[in-house]
């Protein structure tokens, strides 16, 4: 019989952009995790291609900074790539365009369980994040709000 090494959870994050929702749900899992003393592996891409390689949305940096106290000015947008569906327990997908996305190109031996983020806040289960790349500050404060309480219920399940 073979002995497995208890391994870390891992999820990846998936919103469109990669520069807006996506980002803010990494760092605030990553932080509400690290809180409960958790070592888990957390990432996260876009299923689309157009801002790979930018940094997060200025309006994105500043509302994690500004309410969550976190820096996120260093992450780096990817697409999300085959191998994620092998390599993460968890893909989190912020909307159900996102979630149709992945559900559409997922291996048959995937790994990964998919899920939306809002599923893992009570009362809020099949609900999407709104996307706030076209709206406002206070488009971005909601997000932020809604990212956060999700990731904190996720990390207590992990
Ligand atoms: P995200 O937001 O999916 O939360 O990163 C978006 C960012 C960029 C675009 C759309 C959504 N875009 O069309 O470029």
């Amino acid at each position: 019989m073979e002995f497995n090494e208890p391994r870390a959870p891992s999820v990846l994050m998936v919103c469109l952009g990669n520069i807006c929702r996506s980002p803010l749900a990494e760092a605030a899992l990553r932080h509400h995790a690290a809180k409960r003393g958790l070592d888990i592996v957390v990432d996260s891409a876009g299923t689309g291609d157009w801002h790979i390689g930018h940094s997060p949305d200025p309006r994105a940096q500043d509302v994690a900074l500004r309410l969550g106290g976190i820096n996120i000015a260093s992450l780096q947008a990817r697409q999300v790539s085959p191998e994620d569906f092998h390599r993460y327990d968890h893909i989190v997908a912020m909307d159900a365009a996102n979630l149709r996305h992945l559900t559409a190109t997922m291996p048959a031996d995937s790994r990964a369980k998919l899920s939306l983020l809002l599923d893992h806040l009570p009362g809020s289960a099949g609900e999407s994040v709104a996307d706030p790349y076209y709206g406002d500050a206070d488009d971005f404060e909601a997000c932020w709000r809604q990212v956060d309480a999700a990731s904190a219920k996720l990390a207590e399940t992990l």
